[in-house]
């Protein structure tokens, strides 16, 4: 087990009706709030106007920054950032999923800083003096609401960078507010989840028995309460569990005491939304049993961890070592398939056209060379081949 450090300070307020810390969690910091959101699904489910009772019950000056969108784009972090400058921001308030909340930590950053917004998002410059963030979630997937890290688009580049820029002093998770989520975003958001954890479970080290437990336990969890969320989609339960498990999958706590790993999938997946604006975890769902085939034949010293995966997340046993790691992965893409999501990328009407260039972009600074098995250009290229 590796030596680890802890520091999240993210005050999480989670369950039904935790919106009432709203007001104390936005005072401390001030009255001139940006609002910041998406493409309307707080408006269509209610939760906007319950927002906006509080602040103005509370006395706020509030200005919106609407319409920012899946996989957000640099040119809403851009408009945010003016907002906040223009009207003395205090605290910037995310309502929405991961695209609004990562759009909102980099408008916090961007909020203080003096040039190109896209420059900032490309390096560490800035990243440091951030207004503060509170958020509400509405989405379980990202788990940007507990970790630091956000994921900007640009469009004219087709780049979709992730960087680290500041953590939510405040998020509020109430369950009920993912009742609405379609079931092809309840399914894509629980495939992020799990891959989450997939990218810090496939690791080298193999005595974190902390780390894997609690892996272990959030992909049992994800595949018990996804079905039940898909058919119920206002069941509390699988929706709570849902939500708990996106925010500790992407925390760093199932890592804990264990080899970095490159997070492999996350580098192949955020090409294809960069160049296809595709929705992240369905991508990620269609990577990842590629990608598990495609490292277990290139290296078999990766059995062991695969096996334990296939023993203890899968509940399947026997003798034979390759037959268990097989019927493992054929499983997760079943799964994968039976709760909606594609599982080629030509049913997302994607071709080889740019496989060489995203498979390059993905390995910038040879970046997969030190991944849990080190990945060439040639093998992601392959690993995309196989997703076709
Ligand atoms: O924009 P609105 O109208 O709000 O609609 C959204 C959007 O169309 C809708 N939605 C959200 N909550 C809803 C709802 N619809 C009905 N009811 C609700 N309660 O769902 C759609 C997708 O929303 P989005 O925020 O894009 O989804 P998600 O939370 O999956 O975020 C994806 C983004 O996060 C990045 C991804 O790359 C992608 O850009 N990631 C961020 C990470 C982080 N910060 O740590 C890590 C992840 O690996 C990921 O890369
Ligand atoms: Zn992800």
């Amino acid at each position: 087990m590796l030596n680890f450090t802890h520091d999240i300070p993210t005050k999480i307020y989670f369950g039904k009706g935790s919106i009432s810390h709203l007001d104390e969690a936005l005072n401390s910091f001030g009255k001139n709030v940006l609002l910041a959101y998406g493409g309307g699904s707080i408006k269509r489910s209610g939760l906007y106007d319950t927002v906006m009772e509080i602040l103005n019950n509370g006395g706020y000056n509030v200005v919106e920054c609407s319409g920012i969108e899946p996989n957000p784009r640099i040119t809403s972090v851009e408009k945010g950032a003016s907002l906040c400058k223009e009207h003395h921001i205090d605290v910037v308030l995310a309502v929405g999923g991961g695209s609004t909340i990562d759009c909102a930590k980099a408008i916090c950053c961007g909020a203080y800083y003096e040039g190109d917004l896209w420059q900032m998002a490309k390096t560490h410059e800035g990243h440091r003096k951030a207004l503060p963030l509170v958020d509400v979630l509405t989405l379980s997937a990202t788990g940007s609401e507990y970790d630091d890290g956000a994921v900007i688009s640009n469009l004219e580049t087709k780049e979709k960078l992730g960087n680290t820029y500041t953590f939510p002093s405040v998020s509020i998770c109430d369950p009920t507010y993912t009742y609405s989520v379609s079931q092809y975003q309840t399914a894509a958001g629980s495939a992020d989840i799990m891959s989450h954890i997939f990218e810090g479970y496939f690791s080298e080290t193999m005595d974190s028995d902390l780390a894997d437990g609690i892996a272990e336990t959030v992909l049992k969890s994800v595949m018990k309460n996804l079905p039940i969320a898909l058919k119920e989609p206002d069941n509390y339960s699988a929706r709570a569990n849902l939500m708990a498990d996106s925010s500790i999958a992407c925390s760093g706590i199932p890592e804990y005491g264990k080899a970095s790993t490159g997070w492999p999938c996350h580098a192949m997946e955020h090409e294809l939304s960069a160049y296809y604006d595709i929705t992240h975890g369905v991508g990620l769902a269609i990577l990842t049993p590629r990608w598990m085939r495609y490292i277990v034949e290139k290296d078999p010293a990766c059995k062991e961890r695969f096996v334990k995966f296939a023993k203890n997340v899968m509940g399947l046993d026997g003798e034979d070592e390759d037959a268990l790691i097989q019927h493992s992965i054929d499983d997760l893409e079943q799964f994968f398939k039976d709760c909606g999501i594609p599982s080629t990328l030509t049913e997302l009407n994607i071709t080889d056209e740019y496989f060489e260039e995203m498979a390059k972009h993905a390995n910038r600074n040879n970046r997969l060379a030190n991944a849990y098995v080190p990945l060439t250009v040639e093998d992601i290229v392959n690993i995309y081949k196989n997703c076709l």
